[in-house]
């Protein structure tokens, strides 16, 4: 057994083949060819039993007694190498030819950011009315009076973050030309770290107006005095845009809404108005009336666009978004009619745009057409769902995941009994040591599910044995595997 190592390493390094029947018998060993040299590299593969015999000329010895599975080993092998090989090359070819075919081809978009939610365009139709209104209430800005509070509520995507920021940004340009002392704060409630608790929202305005204060620590009371300070140290209108302040007062109640509309009061300097931006637009009658007065001083009212309009809005951008002959009216109204059949949204119909752009790029395809609006629909829509489920409160999820899990051993499809999901639903208490809620609060939950349109319930009377609701699930029913392994990794992990 010589070099044995030598040969591993430079065998190892020339995988090609071997002619088997080339190999010849010599005693009781079998010789292969000798024109295998080291010179030629046209040698492969070896397993154990192989000799190197000469300096001059490489020779394989294989022993004779198992030479018949040897054979097998090295045809084998063969084999699985020449698979690779094809493997390896097909892909890498596909792959090559994919991305120059991606660079051969043009882009649909001319500027996708237009698409974007938070872009702000040039024009806005369909809001002259609200925008007029909305100049007119702040004007005394300009005159370095107080604006009145002002109350703005409307359903998502009808243009109030939009139409505030637009004629806040002109109201600034114009005091800054005039030397006028006006400090516009924006705060969107909706993001969890700004407007959790009544400290970080207070927190997130001082740092707004240039005060450092840590996240958690100080008594709240103190951060507010921080925030009163920096606040009054010159003469100035302050216009604080509270938006989504219904998510505000969701988790941290309307004590801080009372505290800000009183602010003026311990003001010597400056002098605040205060506009809250609502998407829920039953929010102002569950607020404490004193609260419900002064912020709603003025109030505006965002009305759904309807499918016309959404369409106008969506011609309006695509004409900055997409090369021209990408997209045509009636794929735009057909976006259009999607995305108002809810209510007028014009968020969802710009997502359905840009996502039904990316599929139709994805896809190839020059132009955007109807079917690639249907596809995206039904993305946007899975995703919405997967988002809704993700983000529900932990007690909630465990109770959706025991109805799937109840649902999963039915016979009869999707029924089940309230009584069968709190047995699951306990059992997933103890599996991942959380609180086991009362069955009443497990009603509620039921309830709350069944309003996000997750399942749906129905009270059926049991006679005198008293009333049962029965569950069925409204989740589409190809997501439902994907919503049990999130549910499963979100409880379990
Ligand atoms: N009239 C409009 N013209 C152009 N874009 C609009 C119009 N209304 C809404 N949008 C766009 O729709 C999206 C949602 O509007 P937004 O102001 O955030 O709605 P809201 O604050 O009412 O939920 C944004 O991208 C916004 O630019
Ligand atoms: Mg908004």
């Amino acid at each position: 057994m010589v070099k044995d190592s030598f040969l591993t390493s430079f065998l190892n390094e020339e995988r090609k083949k071997i002619d088997i029947e080339e190999i010849k018998d010599r005693e009781k060993y079998i010789q292969i060819n000798k024109e295998i040299t080291i010179e030629k590299k046209n040698f492969s593969y070896f397993y154990n039993n192989i000799c190197f015999v000469d300096d001059e000329e490489l020779v394989f010895l294989f022993n004779i007694d198992n030479f018949e599975k040897q054979k097998t080993i090295l045809a084998e092998e063969e084999k699985r190498v020449n698979e690779i090989d094809l493997e390896d090359n097909g892909a890498e070819s596909e792959l090559d030819e994919f991305f120059s075919d991606y660079l051969s081809k043009e882009s649909i978009f001319q500027n996708k950011d237009v698409l974007r939610i938070r872009y702000l365009p040039n024009t806005i139709p369909h809001r002259n009315t609200q925008i007029k209104q909305l100049a007119s209430i702040l004007a005394p800005a300009l005159r370095e009076e107080q604006p009145s509070n002002l109350f703005i509520y409307g359903k998502t995507g009808t243009g109030k973050t939009l139409c505030v920021q637009h004629v806040l940004s002109k109201l600034k340009k114009i005091s800054l030309k005039r030397n006028l002392s006006l400090k516009i704060i924006y705060i969107n409630c909706k993001l969890k770290k700004v407007a959790d608790t009544e400290y970080r929202v207070i927190a997130q305005l001082a740092r707004e107006i240039g005060e450092e204060v840590p996240m958690t620590g100080l008594p709240t009371d103190e951060v507010y005095n921080i925030f009163l300070k920096k606040l009054d140290i010159e003469n100035q209108i302050v216009i604080l845009v509270l938006d989504e302040v219904d998510r505000l007062v969701k988790k941290a109640g309307d004590e801080i809404l009372y505290t800000l509309t009183r602010i003026n009061a311990e003001l010597k300097n400056s002098q605040v108005s205060i506009i809250g931006i609502s998407n829920d637009v039953r929010f102002v009658e569950d607020l404490d009336p004193r609260v419900k007065s002064s912020l709603g001083e003025e109030e505006l009212v965002f009305p759904p666009y309807n499918a016309l309009e959404i369409k106008d809005i969506l011609l309006e951008r695509s004409k900055d978004a997409f090369k021209k002959g990408v997209v045509s009216t009636s794929v735009l109204a057909k976006c259009a009619a999607y995305a108002a059949r809810e209510h007028g949204d014009a968020r969802r119909a710009l997502d359905l745009l840009r996502v039904s752009a990316e599929l139709a790029e994805r896809h190839g395809d020059a132009v955007i057409e109807e079917k690639h609006i249907d596809l995206a629909e039904e993305k946007i829509e899975r995703n919405r769902i997967m988002e809704i489920i993700e983000t529900q409160p932990k007690q909630s999820q465990m109770v959706l995941y025991s109805i799937l899990l109840v649902i999963e051993n039915k016979k009869e499809g999707s029924i089940t009994e309230t009584g069968e999901i709190f047995d699951k639903y306990k059992e997933l208490c103890d599996q991942t040591g959380n609180r086991i809620l009362t069955q009443r609060r497990i009603s509620d939950l039921l309830s709350e599910l069944g309003m996000l349109g997750l399942i749906n319930t129905k009270l059926i009377s049991k006679g005198r044995y008293g009333r049962t609701r029965e569950v069925y699930i409204s989740i589409p029913f190809d997501l439902i595997d994907r919503v049990k392994t999130s549910l499963y990794d979100l409880l379990f992990n």
